[in-house]
C-alpha cells in the first residue's frame, strides 16, 4: 500500500531555535522518527524574518542535522506559520449543491422498491448528491472576505457543514441535498511575512510544501481525538509569541497569537536580578518555578549562584526571590490567553482542559499556575507515542511538539496523494486542491 510512499520533513522556524523532524511510514500507521536536528535561531524577531543570513544559516544546519541522522535528503519541508501577525476569525456561507444529478428512486412499500417496477418512477434532478467541488466552492465562498491590503489568507479550516438542517456534518461529499452550508476558520498573514519565511527556506536549498499554523500543527502531534471533540485548548509558549488554538466537536473553533513568550521571562529575571540574559536564560532553566505551591520550605531557600553585570562579583539569592519574579510574569502571559478563551465563548466547553506546548511549557511550576489561572485541569503536551516511532523517546519534549506534528500532516498528506493517484484511473482528476488538502492533513476528517 504504502509502498512509494516516503519520508517527509517537519521544519519548525522558531524565533529561538529551529527544529526539524524527519519522519517515514513506519508499522500500524505510526510515523518513525529517523531524523531529528536543531539550530539556535537568530534571524527571528516574533516569529517574522529580520536578519535573512542568520534564519537560512539555522535552517540550514537544523536540516543538516536531521539529514545526517537519518542518512536521507530533504527536498520538500513542511513549515509553520507563526507570529503575532497572524490573524484569525470564523466566516461561514450556504451555498446551492450543483453537484451530479441523481435519481431518487420511490420505494413501494415491500422493502424490494428499488427492484420493482415502481422503482423507475424515479424522481430525476429532485435531490443531489454533494460533490468535492461544492464543498470547495462553498469553502471559497465563506473565506470571500475584504482582507487589509497586504494580507492574504494563509489557510482555511473548516470546522462543521450543515446540509439542508442536518447541522455538525464533517464530511459530506456523498450526502444528498439541496443546501450546503459551512463554517470555516480563515488563517490571514501579511503576505511579505510569509513570503519572507518561504524565501529563507527556499534559500536554505529547500522547497516549501505544507504550511501550517504552528499551534495547529502542535495539537496534531499532542492532541487525543477526544480532546478535541470535548474541548480543549492548547497553548504553544514559545520565546518570543504564544500560539492558541481551541477545539471543540472535533474542529478549530478559535487561533491567536500572542506576542509574548518565555524570553519575557528571562528578561524579567536579567533585569530583576541584575544578570547577563543568557546567565539569566541558564538560571531560569535550571532553578527558575513560575508558581510558588511548587517549591518546599527547604528549596525557597536554596541559593543560587547569580553573575552580575559589570565585572561586579557574583551574589547569592534564593529560589524564593527568583519564582516572585517568575510568578507574575508568567500570570500575566496566561491571563491573556485566558482572557482570549472567554472572549471567543469557549471557555465552559473545554472538558480535556488545557494542554502546554513549546519550550515554555518546560518552565517548573507552568502547570501548577497555568490551573489556577484557567481554573481548569492542565497537562503539558509531548509528541504521542500512538503516533510516532522510531526515535520518539529523543523527542519527547514539548519543544518538539509543533515539528512533529508538522512532519505528520506531510505523511498524512503524501500518503493520500499516493493512494489518490494509484486509484486515480477513471476518476476525473478535478477533485479540489483545496478540499484534497483538508481531508488529507487530517487523516480523512475535516
Ligand atoms: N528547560 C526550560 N525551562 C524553562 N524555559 C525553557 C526551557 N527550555 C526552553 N525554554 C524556553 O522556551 C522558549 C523557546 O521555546 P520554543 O518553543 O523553542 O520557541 P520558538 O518556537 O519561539 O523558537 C525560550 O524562551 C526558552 O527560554
Ligand atoms: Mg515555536
Amino acid at each position: 500500500m504504502a509502498k512509494h510512499v516516503s519520508h517527509t520533513v517537519g521544519l519548525d522556524i522558531g524565533t529561538s531555535r529551529v527544529t526539524c523532524i524527519i519522519g517515514e511510514p513506519g508499522d500500524g500507521g505510526l510515523i518513525d522518527i529517523v531524523g531529528i536536528g536543531e539550530a539556535e535561531a537568530r534571524g527571528l524577531r516574533k516569529g517574522v524574518v529580520v536578519d535573512p543570513e542568520s534564519a537560512v544559516e539555522a535552517i540550514t544546519r537544523a536540516v543538516e542535522e536531521a539529514e545526517r541522522m537519518s542518512g536521507l535528503e530533504a527536498e520538500e519541508v513542511a513549515i509553520n506559520l507563526s507570529g503575532s501577525h497572524i490573524m484569525s476569525f470564523n466566516g461561514q456561507a450556504i451555498v446551492a449543491v450543483s453537484g451530479r444529478e441523481r435519481e431518487v428512486h420511490l420505494d413501494n412499500g415491500n422493502g424490494h422498491g428499488r427492484r420493482s417496477a415502481h422503482a423507475h418512477m424515479a424522481v430525476a434532478g429532485r435531490d443531489r448528491e454533494i460533490t468535492a467541488d461544492d464543498v470547495r466552492r462553498a469553502i471559497e465562498s465563506a473565506s470571500a472576505i475584504q482582507l487589509p491590503a497586504g494580507r492574504e489568507i494563509v489557510d482555511r479550516l473548516p470546522q462543521e457543514f450543515i446540509v439542508d438542517d442536518q447541522d455538525g456534518i464533517n464530511d459530506p461529499v456523498g450526502m444528498i441535498g439541496a443546501r450546503l452550508a459551512v463554517k470555516v476558520h480563515i488563517v490571514t498573514s501579511p503576505i511579505t511575512a510569509r513570503q519572507n519565511v518561504i524565501n529563507g527556506v527556499n534559500r536554505a536549498g529547500l522547497m516549501v510544501g505544507e504550511m501550517v499554523l504552528e499551534q495547529l500543527a502542535a495539537a496534531e502531534a499532542t492532541l487525543t481525538d477526544d480532546d478535541k471533540e470535548f474541548g480543549a485548548a492548547l497553548v504553544d509558549i514559545g520565546a518570543e509569541t504564544t500560539g492558541l488554538i481551541i477545539y471543540q466537536r472535533g474542529a478549530v473553533q478559535h487561533t491567536a497569537v500572542f506576542a509574548l513568550g518565555g524570553s519575557h521571562f528571562t528578561n524579567d529575571i536579567a533585569f530583576g536580578l541584575r544578570t547577563p540574559i543568557p546567565e539569566a536564560e541558564k538560571i531560569k532553566r535550571i532553578a527558575g518555578c513560575a508558581s510558588g505551591l511548587c517549591l518546599s520550605e527547604m528549596e525557597r531557600g536554596e541559593l543560587i549562584d547569580v553573575p552580575s553585570v559589570g565585572g561586579r562579583p557574583p551574589r547569592q539569592l534564593s529560589r524564593q526571590i527568583l519564582c516572585d519574579i517568575l510568578q507574575p510574569r508568567a500570570e500575566e502571559v496566561l491571563s491573556h490567553v485566558a482572557d482570549e478563551i472567554r472572549e471567543s465563548g469557549w471557555e465552559g466547553q473545554l472538558s480535556s482542559g488545557v494542554v502546554l506546548t513549546g519550550g515554555g511549557a518546560r518552565l517548573h511550576g507552568m502547570v501548577e499556575i497555568a490551573e489556577q489561572v484557567f481554573d481548569a485541569p492542565v497537562r503539558v503536551g509531548y509528541p504521542e507515542r500512538d503516533r510516532f516511532g522510531g526515535l520518539v523517546e529523543d523527542i519527547q519534549s514539548p519543544a518538539w511538539a509543533a515539528a512533529s506534528g508538522l512532519c505528520l500532516m506531510a505523511q498524512r498528506v503524501k500518503s493520500a496523494e499516493m493512494r489518490a493517484s494509484a486509484s486515480r484511473g477513471a476518476q476525473a482528476g478535478g477533485l479540489g486542491a483545496l478540499v484534497s488538502k483538508f481531508r488529507n492533513r487530517f487523516g480523512g476528517i475535516f
